[in-house]
Parts: structure tokens; C-alpha cells; sequence
């Protein structure tokens, strides 16, 4: 169960892929944005590992389980880099960052139990290691310690914390129930998205401006912007669900689909079904092989739907969603902080993990 490559090399990766480390074209400001950063991540990294014991021997291994397991950390670092339009990496900065990255791990343990997903971060996820209770009480833990720590940072980030937890979790339900009669699918889908992984992401980049006390007119622009991204990261995440790479993803392909949750690709190639035959003998053979577990079928259904136009539509629809984030950043001014958070964005859609 030890990850094959240590958490602070993956989240370094990350940050390298940003651009911001780039000798050849970074300029001054770039590179002192960019050591803020890799130092911030270190501190967040050493902080989450702190944040997560338990004295408690049971509860200290399972909620330690997915934080080692990996993880791209894609939630802090916005933090962090939005914060450097303020003061920079300060310490209510990072305790914001490592408060968000253990809400967004507690919200794992809950939707791997939620999704009978089998692995996470490339390992056997909390349930099917110690069953579901366990696994739903080590998201329960982990939320009280996200709560305890924002406690420190007063009552603003309080109500910030609770009602992005809010709206993280109607995401999931909504998801669940799927659409009310009448409710376009499609823009349900999308709204789902925006609940279930743009708001954490939009307080993310959010918290980075205000615990560095950047001038509060680049509230708006940044949380935008996350919001947004957070909806294109969410739609090539359900496309790498089509992916058989699970050495990249870290995931078993189809687990969304098996779990009934009908992301876009599906709900596009349902869409299209209608008055194109080859799309509705296709949709029929994943609905066929969903019902029949372990079926090779499926798996077969799943790549073709990878190489359908449904999929190609839904990576359009992710590149759409991306381009309105980086318009959302009209407002802050050019420099490093801009530069680097349109190339989180391309990274973001351009990703295969
Ligand atoms: C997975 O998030 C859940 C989604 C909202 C798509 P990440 O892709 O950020 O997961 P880790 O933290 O890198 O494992
Ligand atoms: C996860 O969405 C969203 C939250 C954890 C809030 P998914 O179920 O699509 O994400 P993965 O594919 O399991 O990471
Ligand atoms: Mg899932
Ligand atoms: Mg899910």
C-alpha cells in the first residue's frame, strides 16, 4: 500500500507542469512566484500529514490511508498562487490551503462509497479495505478536522467552509436523485458539476485572496474562475473514467458508469442515440454490460464510447468551460499570478491523471 512515487514529488510535478518553474522564459517576479509556491506546497504537505493524526490507532491509519496514497494536491496550489496577489505564502494562507485539500480528501472517502469505486489514488479504496462504515466515518472525521482547522482562521472562513460543504454535498445529492421531471438533463449535469466540484475549487483560489489580504476586488475574478475550471477539470475527469490507463488515472475505468452516474459523454451519446443507429447499439451495449458485473462487453462499449463524437463533444464542452476561466481573470493585472493561472487552466484540461 506504499504509493509508488512520494506525495511531494506529484505535487512538485504539478507545479512544474505550470510553467512557473521554467528558467528559460521565467522572469524574476516569475521565479519568486514560483519558490513561493514549492515552498508553500512543502509546508502544506507537512501540515496535512500533522492535521490527519489521530491518537486514536484504528482512525489514525484510515484517514492517513488516501492522504498517502498520492493525490495531485491541484486544490492547495491554487491557493497558494492566488494568494501570491497578496501577501504571499503566510501562514493563514497554508492552513486555509491544507483545510480545503483535506475537505476535498474527506469528500473522496464519501464518493468512493457512494460510486463502489475499487481504487483511488492507485490503491484499493477505504472501502474495500475496511468496508463502508468505516470508510464513511474516516470522511466524517476527516471533515471535523477541516472544520477545526478553519476555526483558527475565524468566523469568516467558518461560514465559508460550512457553506461550500454545503453546496459540495447538494452537488452529490443531485447527482444521486438525478433530474427532476421536466429538468433539461444536460443542465442539470452541468449544475451538478459546479456544486460538486467547482465550489470547492472557487473557494480554493477564494481563500488564496483573502488570508493574504489581496485587494478584495479580485474575490470575484478568482472564485470565477475556479468555479469554472473546476467544471472543465470535472468533465475531463468523467472522460478519464472512459480510460483504461489506470496506471495514469489511479482509477478503474467505467466506475462512474457502473454506479449509474450518467456523465456527459453518455449523456451525449443518449442524445445522439435517437436518430443515429450505430449510437443506439452502442448505448444499448453499455446498458447491457452495467447490468452484467465483471462483463468483458462492457469494457470493449467503454473504449468505443472513448472514440465516439460524444466524447469529442464533452472535451469541447471541457476547453468552452476553461476558456471562460482564463476570461474571468480579465480584471487582475497582468504579471506572473495571471500568466500562471492560465497555464493551471491548460493543465487542467490537458491532464491524463
Ligand atoms: C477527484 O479529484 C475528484 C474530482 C472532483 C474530480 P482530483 O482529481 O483532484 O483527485 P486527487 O486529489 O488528485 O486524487
Ligand atoms: C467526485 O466526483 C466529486 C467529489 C468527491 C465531491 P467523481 O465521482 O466523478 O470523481 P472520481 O472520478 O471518483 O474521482
Ligand atoms: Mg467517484
Ligand atoms: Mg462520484
Amino acid at each position: 500500500m506504499t504509493p509508488a512515487v512520494p506525495v511531494a514529488r506529484r505535487s512538485k510535478a504539478l507545479s512544474a507542469q505550470i510553467g512557473l518553474t521554467d528558467r528559460i522564459f521565467a522572469n524574476s517576479e516569475d521565479r519568486r512566484a514560483a519558490a513561493s509556491i514549492e515552498d508553500g506546497l512543502a509546508q502544506v504537505e507537512a501540515g496535512l500529514l500533522r492535521e490527519v493524526a489521530f491518537a486514536d490507532s484504528i482512525a489514525d491509519v484510515t484517514s492517513r490511508y488516501l492522504l498517502s496514497a498520492g493525490g495531485k494536491r491541484v486544490r492547495p496550489m491554487l491557493t497558494l498562487l492566488t494568494a501570491q496577489l497578496g501577501r504571499g505564502v503566510v501562514p493563514e494562507v497554508v492552513i486555509a490551503a491544507e483545510a480545503v485539500e483535506i475537505t476535498h480528501l474527506a469528500s473522496l472517502y464519501h464518493d468512493d462509497v457512494m460510486d463502489e469505486a475499487e481504487k483511488r489514488r492507485g490503491v484499493p479504496t477505504a472501502q474495500a479495505v475496511w468496508g463502508n462504515s468505516v470508510a464513511i466515518l474516516t470522511g466524517d472525521l476527516l471533515f471535523a478536522r477541516a472544520s477545526k482547522l478553519v476555526t483558527s482562521l475565524g468566523d469568516r472562513a467558518m461560514r465559508l467552509q460550512a457553506s461550500t460543504f454545503e453546496r459540495l454535498v447538494l452537488g452529490q445529492l443531485h447527482e444521486t436523485v438525478g433530474p427532476q421531471p421536466g429538468e433539461d438533463e444536460v443542465e442539470h449535469y452541468l449544475q451538478v458539476l459546479r456544486d460538486k466540484t467547482g465550489s470547492l475549487i472557487s473557494t480554493a483560489a477564494q481563500l488564496g485572496v483573502v488570508f493574504s489580504a489581496a485587494p478584495s476586488e479580485y474575490e470575484e475574478p478568482v472564485m470565477t474562475f475556479g468555479e469554472k475550471i473546476g467544471v472543465a477539470f470535472q468533465l475531463v475527469d468523467d472522460v478519464l473514467d472512459l480510460s483504461p490507463k489506470a496506471e495514469e488515472t489511479g482509477k478503474v475505468a467505467g466506475t462512474d458508469l457502473r454506479a449509474g452516474v450518467p456523465t456527459l459523454p453518455l449523456l451525449h451519446l443518449r442524445r445522439q442515440a435517437i436518430d443515429d443507429p450505430g449510437s443506439a447499439e452502442l448505448l444499448a451495449r453499455i446498458e447491457q454490460g452495467i447490468e452484467t458485473p465483471g462483463s468483458p462487453d462492457l469494457t470493449a462499449a467503454i473504449e468505443a464510447l472513448r472514440e465516439h463524437p460524444a466524447t469529442a463533444v464533452t472535451l469541447d464542452a471541457a476547453h468552452r468551460w476553461a476558456a471562460e476561466a482564463v476570461a474571468a481573470l480579465d480584471p487582475l493585472p497582468d504579471g506572473s499570478v495571471k500568466k500562471a493561472l492560465i497555464r493551471f487552466a491548460d493543465v487542467m484540461v490537458e491532464r491524463s491523471s
